[in-house]
This record gives C-alpha cells, structure tokens and sequence, in this order.
C-alpha cells in the first residue's frame, strides 16, 4: 500500500508514518486481509536499545510490526519533563526504518480530540504504591494511552519493557479487565555493560552522575542476593537506602513486593525488587528478580 503520509524528500531512511488513526487502520486491515499477524511496540520516542529489543521481539513473533511515537501528556504530573522529554523522531524513524513496518506518530489533537473526558480509572495492588506514591495519576494516564493504542490499532501483541515493570503489570491488569483481545509481553531490561538499565532519560545524567548511576542497580543486587539469603528484607533495605544516599541518590523507593500482583511480598512466591531514586534531576527506576 502506498504510504499516505510519508514525509517527501525526507533524506534519512523511514518506515512509512501513519499520523492519524484512518491511516493506521488503513494500514492494518490491509494486513489483516493478507492473514498476517501485528504487533505494536508502543513508545515516548527517544529510541534506544531498549525499544530497539522489543520492535525485534514483535518481528520473530508477528507478521507486521507498528511503533507508536507519542509523547503522552496525562501521563506527566505538574512539574515532571513533558516540556523537555527527549524528541527525536527522525534519529527514531532512522533507527526503525529496517525494523518496523510502520510509524504510527499522533498528535496530541488526535489522541485527546477536543472534548475527551474519558481516562481509565484503576485499583488494585499494581496500580498502587510505587511509583503512584511519588507521581499519583501518571498510570491514569498510562493506562488511558495504552487502551487507546491498542483500540485504534487492534494488534494481536503489544509489547513492553519489563524495565517499567509497575507499569507492564497494570497494563496486564487493564487489559485483563476490559477484555481487549491482545497478548501483553514483557521483553527484558536492556543494560549498560555497567549494569545501568537503558532509558530515554539517561542522557540526562551529567557526567559524574552517570558515573555514579551504576550504583542504583549494584545495591539492588545485593539485595536481592542478601534477601534470597534469607536474611531479613526490611533491615537489607533500610542498609542499602543508607548507603545509596550517601552516595548522592534521592531513593523514592526500595521495595520488595510479590512479582506477580507487586501486593505484599510471600516468600514463597516469586518476589520483585522494585526501586526508583534521583540522581541530580534526573530520575532513574529498575527492578529485579529475587
Ligand atoms: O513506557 C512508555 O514509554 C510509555 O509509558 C507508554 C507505554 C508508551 C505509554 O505512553
């Protein structure tokens, strides 16, 4: 199909890039009738690695691949970087030109028409505590998105980083709970050879921080090891919160939860360290395995 919106003369490679949701579907319902089968990877731009691993992921799984590029504002609180959040959509379109098999690329018009009043509401363990504690409405806003991602595209897998493991978990839930026919997959952090978790907002880091960085998941390691020990979790975290903010980090959180519901944590069950601290203005989060 001949892409309708494809940017003329544009000199770096591209996928074709849908704008609008016509176009996207036009798009879709011709693979559709071919039989093949889509996944969407889902993404803010400011491509990295990361990203690049699950549009990867999409290709062995699926026919056709889509990577939404939308910078989501109702999913930024007052005062966080919606206005300086990295934007590179033509190194992003470069980057995905041999990968994917189309941009899906909105503005915030398309999205949020004049007149929308509907966001999606959740409860639950998943959606509580974390990273709702310190930016309360941001999976509102995710969860928002992310349904109507899924709705305008009607994929059969979305894919997402399990380096956002609080919010792969309620998106799981909210695609659970309405019953929007999509298989949500996880793909795995990517990392620095030093351990620190790709993210857009790395390049953030001054120099002397992201020296410094590595460290978040180094404690969180240790962790894990001590607790898998059998030592006790509470004392292990307080030990390693101590240490991380004498080496400069603003810990918003250190908090073992169970991996599945991120409720409280059994022992018996698989266990999820989860942990987000601030480095200078630079906000880094991960999580592992226990
Ligand atoms: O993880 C992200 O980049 C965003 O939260 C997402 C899932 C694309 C929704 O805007």
């Amino acid at each position: 199909m001949p892409d309708p919106t494809a940017t003329p003369g544009s000199a770096r490679p591209s996928p074709p890039i849908a704008e609008d949701v016509a176009a996207l579907r036009a798009n879709v319902a011709q693979w559709r009738g071919a039989g093949e089968r889509i996944a969407l990877v889902p993404t803010m731009g400011a491509l990295h690695e990361g990203h690049l691993s699950l549009v990867r992921q999409g290709r062995a799984k699926a026919d056709r691949v889509v990577v939404s590029i939308f910078v989501n504002p109702t999913q930024f609180g007052p005062g966080e970087d919606l206005a300086r959040y990295p934007r590179t959509f033509e190194a992003d379109c470069a980057a995905l030109a041999p990968l994917a098999d189309l941009v899906f690329a909105p503005q915030a018009q398309e999205m949020y028409p004049p007149g929308s009043s509907s966001m999606i509401s959740l409860e639950g363990p998943a959606a509580a505590g974390l990273e709702d504690a310190v930016r309360p409405g941001h999976f509102r806003g995710v969860a928002t998105v992310v349904a109507k991602l899924l709705l305008q595209c009607g994929p059969d897998m979305a894919l997402f980083g399990e380096k956002d493991y609080q919010q792969l978990k309620v998106i799981m839930r909210m695609v659970a709970d309405l019953f929007i026919p999509v298989a949500i997959l996880g793909g795995e952090t990517v990392r620095e050879a030093d351990g620190l978790a790709l993210s857009s907002r790395n390049r953030y880091l001054a120099a002397d921080e992201r020296a410094r960085a590595p460290q978040l998941h180094a404690a969180m390691q240790r962790c894990a090891k001590a607790i898998g020990n059998g030592d006790d979790p509470a004392t292990i975290l307080a030990r390693e919160v101590e240490a991380l903010a004498k080496a400069g980090f603003a810990v918003d959180y250190l908090a073992l939860r169970d991996a599945e519901s991120l409720g409280e944590p059994d022992p018996a069950r698989p266990r999820r360290l989860l942990a987000a601290a601030k480095l200078g203005a630079t906000r880094l989060i991960d999580n592992i395995a226990v």
